[in-house]
């Protein structure tokens, strides 16, 4: 069964643009599990632009299953290994990005991130590493030994909003896919995707998990988290 993570870090983002308490994140993440997703994504960044480090101390002590997203450093480590939650996935970070915009650079950092992926797999946590869908970088992953890569998402999904040809990069994704999973390593997708996006993605069976966040939290507005998450649970679980 294909499993949903929703990130709910735009909660926060909302939260904070009028510096009080409401919405809050702990109660939505609460929510977006009864309403049927199976992890909450939050990324802790280093300018604490959204979640921050009391949100994430005050999910940790639920029984919520978090997948926490951190940079490749050694405080986001500590952190993470104090809070010790059910999955990690390392990211890279800009402090001007607007998102996440690009998968990690394996051979550039895989001393540093090996290192981080052994403490994290010594304290059990699933460990993913955010990655463009590059069959180089599922090689790294697997020498990393990273349990398991989530592959970037944001171009297939930027042509297919713009009605573009994405064929290619969906054969790129599904080659990839089909790769990682040979070499016994389990395959998620996140970024940019909508309905549709994750209606074409979801044909590629070896992509076990989807972590999606704008779109649920912004859809939310018009038709409610509950519908929404039934809306894509539909599209990923059928
Ligand atoms: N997965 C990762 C690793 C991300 O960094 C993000 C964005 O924070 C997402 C998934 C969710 O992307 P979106 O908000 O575009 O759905």
């Amino acid at each position: 069964m294909k499993r949903l993570g929703v990130n709910i870090d735009h909660v926060a983002t909302l939260r904070n643009a009028r510096g009080g308490s409401h919405p809050n994140p702990i109660v939505v993440a609460k929510e977006v599990i009864k309403f049927g997703a199976d992890s909450v994504t939050i990324h802790l960044r280093e300018d604490r632009r959204h979640i921050n480090d009391i949100d994430l101390k005050k999910i940790s002590r639920t029984k919520i299953p978090i997948n926490l997203e951190i940079a490749c450093n050694y405080e986001m480590l500590k952190i993470a290994l104090k809070n010790n939650p059910k999955f990690v996935c390392l990211v890279p970070e800009k402090r001007k990005e607007v998102t996440t915009e690009g998968g990690l650079n394996l051979s550039k950092y895989n001393k540093k991130i090996k290192y981080i992926v052994e403490k994290l797999n010594k304290k059990k946590i699933r460990t993913s590493l955010f990655i463009d869908p590059t069959l180089k970088d599922i090689f790294y992953s697997k020498k990393i030994n990273a349990n398991c890569v989530e592959i970037h998402t944001g171009k297939i999904s930027n042509l297919i909003k713009m009605k573009k040809n994405y064929l290619s990069e969906f054969k790129k994704i599904k080659k990839c896919a089909k790769y990682a999973v040979s070499l016994g390593i389990e395959v998620h997708a996140g970024h940019g995707m909508d309905y549709k996006t994750t209606k074409i993605l979801s044909k590629i069976n070896e992509i076990k998990e989807f972590n999606i966040g704008h779109f649920i939290i912004g859809e939310s507005i018009s038709i409610g988290l509950k519908n929404v998450i039934k809306k894509i649970n539909k599209i990923i679980k059928k």
